[in-house]
């Protein structure tokens, strides 16, 4: 059925109401009447015409059709599988599903009406308790304390040390953002990092993490003593498509005196689909003379492409190939391959997630520059940042 085109001639009833609902329509050419029965009488909703669809709501709230339809004329459709919209809906946000939900029942109780069909005074309890109202109201509470405990100044990054795996010494940290609730519950991105991406909270607590690791650098810098040292921190996309992100950083860092060479920018290849705008802030950026980080390489699109195109400094490896470099031969592969490219693009190679010294060793001896994990240190705050100790002892030494 799927990309079907049908063609109905005038008053050719397509569907009635009541009818099991299997698919919906996209009107190419032509008009279609959508009406309701009282009793005898057909009394006319909508007349829908080119680029319009129809036959929706069925699929959605899965109840029979909620009216009837006819061609007005030579009508021809595309049809929508049930499959190609439900696919659609159950990737949206939960809120919205909720939206579109409560907007259907709407709309068929009002039908109802025009039918002079008896609305019922209280609310379907199964409809108001089942899985996607209670996914949208935890959505919505959520992002609510987000926004409350972004404002009440929760939200601060700790430190996970970068070490250059030749020297073992301290090059850098990876600056990560937790929310620490004023009874000291320290809350992982896990909790609330997509809430904050998929929102415009992330501009604020992009912010955060950009103002609050500029402050610590000279902290941060002095503990670990001589040599270049940069903080790294992650940006999403949608800050680098905010006309305004270059000038607010530029601000901080002139404001809090820190060199654009200790700023690690780290994005991911979603930036690249944010469109020219982030591009040219990348570029930017660059220019300004702050370092760049493609960051969970080999996880998402992983276009060479992007590699190309993108003004990087640096490459990450992610922690999947790291975690499964001694145990799989394909990982292994992965990784020195991406230690050659690496090295003809002029890239740093920084591994991330090395939990163990056989890890350490392997990486090391394959030549990959610098490396971050558990073997060395997970995130932790500023205060105990400047307490640890460089250069790293590895037992494999
Ligand atoms: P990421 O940028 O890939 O950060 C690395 C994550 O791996 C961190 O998780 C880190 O704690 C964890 N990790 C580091 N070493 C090891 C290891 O040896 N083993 C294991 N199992 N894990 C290790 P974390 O801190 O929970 O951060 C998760 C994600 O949240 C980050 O992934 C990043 O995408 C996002 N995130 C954190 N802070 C920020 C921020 O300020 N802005 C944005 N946009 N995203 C952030
Ligand atoms: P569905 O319930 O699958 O089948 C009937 C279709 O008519 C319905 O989807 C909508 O696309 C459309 N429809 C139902 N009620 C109205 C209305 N009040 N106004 C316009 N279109 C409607
Ligand atoms: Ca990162
Ligand atoms: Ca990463």
């Amino acid at each position: 059925m799927r990309g079907q085109l049908k063609s109905y001639t005038q008053n050719k009833v397509i569907f009635s109401e009541g009818d099991v609902g299997d698919c919906a329509y996209l009107i190419e050419k032509g008009r279609v009447l959508i009406y309701v029965n009282k009793g005898d009488t057909e009394i006319a909703l909508k007349v829908l015409g080119e680029g319009e669809v129809f036959g929706e709501m069925s699929l959605i709230d899965n109840s029979p059709r909620s009216a009837s339809c006819r061609a007005i004329g030579d009508a021809h459709l595309i049809v929508v599988t049930k499959d190609q919209l439900i696919d659609r809906i159950q990737d949206a946000d939960p809120v919205v599903r909720l939206l579109m939900r409560a907007l259907l029942e709407r709309l068929r109780s009002q039908n109802d009406s025009i039918r002079g069909k008896k609305i019922a005074s209280k609310p379907k309890k199964a409809e108001t308790h089942d899985k996607d109202t209670k996914e949208a109201v935890e959505r919505i509470e959520l992002e609510n304390r987000i926004f409350n405990a972004l404002n009440n100044d929760e939200f601060a990054p700790y430190y996970q040390p970068i070490y250059d795996l030749k020297t073992c010494k301290i090059c850098g940290c990876e600056a990560l953002l937790r929310w620490i609730t004023p009874a000291k519950e320290v809350i992982s991105p896990a909790i609330f990092m997509d809430v904050v991406e998929e929102s415009a909270l992330v501009l604020q607590a992009g912010k955060v993490a950009i103002e609050k690791c500029m402050r610590d650098l000279p902290r941060l810098r002095k503990a670990v003593g001589d040599g270049d040292f940069y903080v790294s921190v992650n940006v999403s996309g949608r800050q680098f498509a905010d006309p305004q992100f270059v000038s607010h950083l530029e601000e901080s860092r002139e404001r809090l005196n820190v060199k654009p060479s200790e700023i690690k920018l780290e994005v991911t290849e979603r930036v690249m689909t944010e469109g020219p705008v982030a591009l040219a802030t990348l570029q930017k950026c660059r220019e300004l003379g702050y370092l760049l980080a493609i960051d969970d390489f080999g996880t998402g699109f992983s276009s060479l492409q992007y590699l190309a195109s993108m003004p990087l400094t640096d490459l990450k490896i992610d922690r999947s190939f790291v975690m499964k470099v001694l145990s799989d031969e394909k990982s292994l592969s992965i990784v020195k391959s991406l230690i050659h490219m690496a090295g003809l693009l002029g890239l740093s190679l920084i591994a991330e997630g090395i939990e163990t010294h056989e890890q350490l060793k392997l990486l090391r001896d394959l030549g990959v520059d610098s490396g971050q994990g558990y073997v060395f240190s997970k995130a932790i705050p500023c205060d105990e940042f400047v307490k640890l100790t460089s250069p790293f002892i590895p037992q494999s030494a």
